[in-house]
């Protein structure tokens, strides 16, 4: 009888166990080969045969569980006897079977390893490095300038009401300023009934700010504008801008020129000289349009340079009528400029760019010849 006729048999025993003595029961268990159970195991040769032998003698309806349960038909005595047999049968089969389940699982381990095997003597595939927009990184190199000089980053928002765009600012809505600016207008209207707009101009954000942070304070606002013109070399429907707010205690033209100076030569890394000129923006009073120009060393000669003057940005002594519709009282002390400079405008400057349309073409080869 091979260990599967036995096992049979002894299946069979247990269904009609009512039948059978408990000495028959015993001529079962020591029918029960070892040495044949373990020839079947090492004849096994995959994880499925394994695991149909394990279930065949010690899982839940295996032989060996079975001959357990069989053990309540037999004596006291016969049960201490054959029940130490039967446990260190059921070890040593759980022994084997656990060293040969991890010889599959080295296997199947090893050949993983084998597969993914990585050579690292191969040429490495170039992986293609992202990178900055120019608009991006001149307008981060802006802002960590402004940082360093204890101005705070804000974003303020694209979509703003026409009071905030214009009135908050200084312009009235029926003012031909408001012309200056072709403004966008989107459907929805605000609490006053008047239509969303498209910010056009980062000044927009002045009176939010000021009001969110309160004086003294020291903003700036770099972001997205739009307006409704015509798109040439030097305009787009969507721009970036940075507006600057400072405002604290007996603020100055001169404290203004100070920043101002030191701002751009930060920013294009070059020694910086403004010069302002007197500008009209509603919400400043004195306005000025600010040309800069900045020393270089000649390639040719060595020497210093001063390069040709820039129109650069406008900006001014904050109006009275701007820091009272953000709840300032202009009566005291309480002094500021601010100022408006296109990010457009530095970046192409900076990096010679005579088109500023293909800031945000998509074109990659552009932005790629910068990287
Ligand atoms: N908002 C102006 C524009 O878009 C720029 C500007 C000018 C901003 C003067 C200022 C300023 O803060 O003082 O053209």
């Amino acid at each position: 009888m091979d260990s599967n006729e036995f096992i049979y048999g002894f299946t069979l025993k247990s269904k009609i166990k009512s039948l059978f003595s408990s000495q028959i029961c015993f001529f079962v268990f020591f029918i029960m080969d070892k040495t044949q159970i373990l020839t079947q195991l090492s004849a096994i040769s995959t994880k499925d045969e394994l695991e149909t032998w394990y279930q065949t003698y010690l899982g839940k309806k295996g032989s060996i569980t079975l001959a357990f349960k069989e053990m309540w038909n037999l004596s006291p005595e016969d049960r201490k006897i054959k029940g130490q047999e039967l446990s260190s049968l059921k070890s040593a089969l759980e022994r084997e079977y656990q060293q040969k389940a991890d010889t599959f699982l080295n296997e199947e381990i090893n050949a993983l390893l084998e597969k993914d095997l990585v050579d690292i003597s191969l040429p490495v595939k170039k992986l293609e490095q992202g990178f900055y927009s120019l608009l991006v990184k001149t307008r981060r190199e802006m802002e960590e300038i402004a940082q360093s000089m204890g101005f705070r980053i804000e974003i303020g928002k694209e979509v703003v009401s026409k009071f905030e765009n214009f009135e908050a600012v200084n312009i009235p809505i029926s003012h031909p300023a408001t012309e200056m600016h072709d403004t966008i207008y989107l459907t929805k209207k605000d609490d006053r009934g008047e239509n969303y707009v498209m910010r056009t101009h980062t000044s927009s954000a002045q009176n939010y700010v000021i009001k969110k942070y309160w004086v003294p304070i020291r903003v700036v606002l770099p972001w997205k504008c739009y307006r409704f013109d015509e798109m040439d070399p030097s305009h787009d429907t969507m721009f970036y801008q940075m507006e600057g707010v400072y405002i604290d205690k007996n603020i100055s033209v001169a404290n203004f020129k100070y920043v101002i100076e030191t701002f751009l030569s930060g920013v294009l890394k070059k020694k910086v000289e403004v010069r302002m000129r007197p500008g009209y923006f509603p919400f400043v009073e004195p306005g000025f349009e600010i040309d800069a120009r900045y020393e270089y060393i000649d390639p040719k000669t060595g020497e210093k340079q001063l390069s040709k003057r820039l129109e650069l940005l406008g900006a001014g002594m904050i109006h009275p009528n701007v820091l009272r519709n953000a709840g300032v009282d202009p009566d005291e002390g309480r002094t500021g400029f601010a100022f408006g400079i296109g990010i457009n405008r530095v970046t192409a400057m900076k990096y010679g760019v005579k088109d500023i349309r293909y800031f945000t073409s998509g074109d990659l080869r552009f932005t790629r010849s910068f990287a």
